[in-house]
């Protein structure tokens, strides 16, 4: 499938330096040590499919300049780099490829101290300006910078005041791109503001999402089986509604909180937990309940399934903790989680899976990184890595979580998978059924 942008492996970049919008955004830890990467699924694909063959392209860039994020400001998870530079640091020097950060040796409460300066300053320019060849340097969490979160604007220009596009435009003899397709629902400098420095190329990982989401969505193989679950309830409905409007799903299949928002919406009884767990979840409850309402009245019977029994169990509970019930007896005073769903709706879905020939997927089928609730999500991506790997169904998996909850199939399994790391950005597509719903695609050269 030809897309319309420019790719960065098309332009030119010998000699140059290639500054880079990554997604680094991962789960943190907290240790003694300072923070610690618990996953680095994002990290490796960037490594593995743009930054390491970047560096063996015939007429490779000089340098490669990255910016990322970590966690969210306000956040205990937006932390500093440092982990992030250390792990790629280890894993491109076995590729002979040298890594930079500018803040090495300074602990993580000072670099958070220089704030924006940190990301963009003097010191920084001099550090880019002196980068020897065949080096990435990473810059600081981006959203150290107050104006990454405090400035907005549709157009690059609204971008060319802050700090950092003030500081970029001083490198010269420059590529810009962006690689990060997760980040392209952000209406920042990093992303938006790049495009004011010149062309916008789209890197190898963005391509890659763009290519297979627009599969997906442009021209699917009938059956078409859409498969929601996890927490961000009204994003996922939204999908819904535009799969089923637009006559693109032939039938959906839900888990996670928005399956349970569904059946509550069909009048059923859940325990007090759950009913908690949905309110935080939603950002106007009643309105939430009336679409779901909308939806199940308009094509429930024939298109959408919703769970028929559900999984209960303790707060981290190992697996033989699980307990199965039909979600029409569910008692409202029961105190345990209900993290998943039931062996009988397992059997109906791998029956829906079965049978088509696209599946979209997003959000778990429920709290899979607890034991006692990890076997619907692993059943559901199962049977989906079958369906590909049988028929060669197109199958596309996405998800902010998507790496993790993927863990737990044989990797020869995973491979059949198409992968889209990203979470709010490819719910927001699914809404709308464009990639160009995403500004940072807008940005994007054109061919
Ligand atoms: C994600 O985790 O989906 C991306 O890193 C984007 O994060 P954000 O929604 O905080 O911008």
């Amino acid at each position: 499938m030809t897309v319309p942008y420019m790719a960065l492996k098309e332009a030119d970049l010998a000699g140059k330096t290639l500054i880079m919008r990554v997604d680094f955004n991962s789960p943190v830890e907290e240790a003694r040590e300072g923070s610690v990467l618990r996953d680095t699924t994002r990290i490796d694909d960037h490594l593995d499919t743009s930054i390491m063959p970047l560096f063996e392209l015939p007429r490779p860039p000089r340098n490669i300049v990255l910016l990322a994020h970590q966690g969210r400001p306000g956040r205990n998870d937006c932390t500093t780099l440092l982990p992030h530079f250390v792990y790629c640091r280890d894993k491109l020097r076995s590729k002979g490829i040298e890594t930079a950060y500018v803040w090495e040796g300074a602990d993580s409460a000072t670099i958070r101290q220089l704030g924006e300066e940190a990301v963009a300053s003097d010191a920084v320019l001099t550090r880019i300006r002196s980068l020897p060849e065949r080096t990435v340097l990473m810059l600081e969490n981006v959203r150290f910078s107050e104006a990454e979160s405090r400035v907005q604007g549709d157009q690059p220009a609204a971008f060319a005041d802050t700090p950092l596009i003030r500081m970029l435009a001083e490198v010269d003899n420059r590529v810009v791109a962006l690689d990060g397709f997760s980040v392209g629902h952000r209406a920042q400098a990093s992303v938006v503001g790049l495009a004011a420095l010149g062309p916008l190329y789209a890197g190898p990982v963005v391509m890659r999402e763009i290519e297979q989401l627009s599969r997906a969505l442009e021209s699917p193989k009938a059956p078409m089986l859409l498969i929601v679950g996890g927490a961000k309830v009204d994003d996922s409905l939204s999908s819904m509604q535009y799969f089923l409007e637009q006559g693109k799903a032939d039938t959906v299949i839900t888990g996670g909180l928005v399956g349970l928002v569904l059946l509550q919406a069909q009048g059923i009884q859940l325990n007090e937990q759950t009913e908690t767990n949905i309110g935080a979840a939603t950002r106007d409850l009643p309105q939430t309940l009336a679409k779901a309402r909308a939806l199940m009245d308009d094509f429930g019977g024939d298109k959408i399934r919703v769970p028929v029994d559900v999984a209960l169990g303790p707060r981290q509970g190992a697996a033989v903790e699980r307990a199965e019930l039909t979600a029409s007896r569910i008692d409202r005073s029961d105190p345990r989680h209900i993290g998943d769903i039931g062996l009988q709706t397992i059997t109906r879905y791998t029956c829906e899976i079965a049978q088509a020939n696209t599946l979209v997927m997003n959000g778990p089928m429920g709290r899979y990184e607890w034991p006692c609730f990890a076997h619907g999500n692993e059943e559901i991506l199962r049977y989906a890595a079958y369906a590909a790997q049988a028929r060669d169904a197109h199958v596309l998996v996405g998800g902010g979580d998507t790496g993790a909850s993927l863990g737990a199939l044989p990797t020869e399994l995973v491979g059949h998978i198409k992968v889209c790391s990203s979470g709010k950005a490819f719910l927001e597509v699914l809404a709308t059924g464009t990639v160009e719903s995403l500004i940072g695609v807008r940005m994007l050269a054109r061919r």
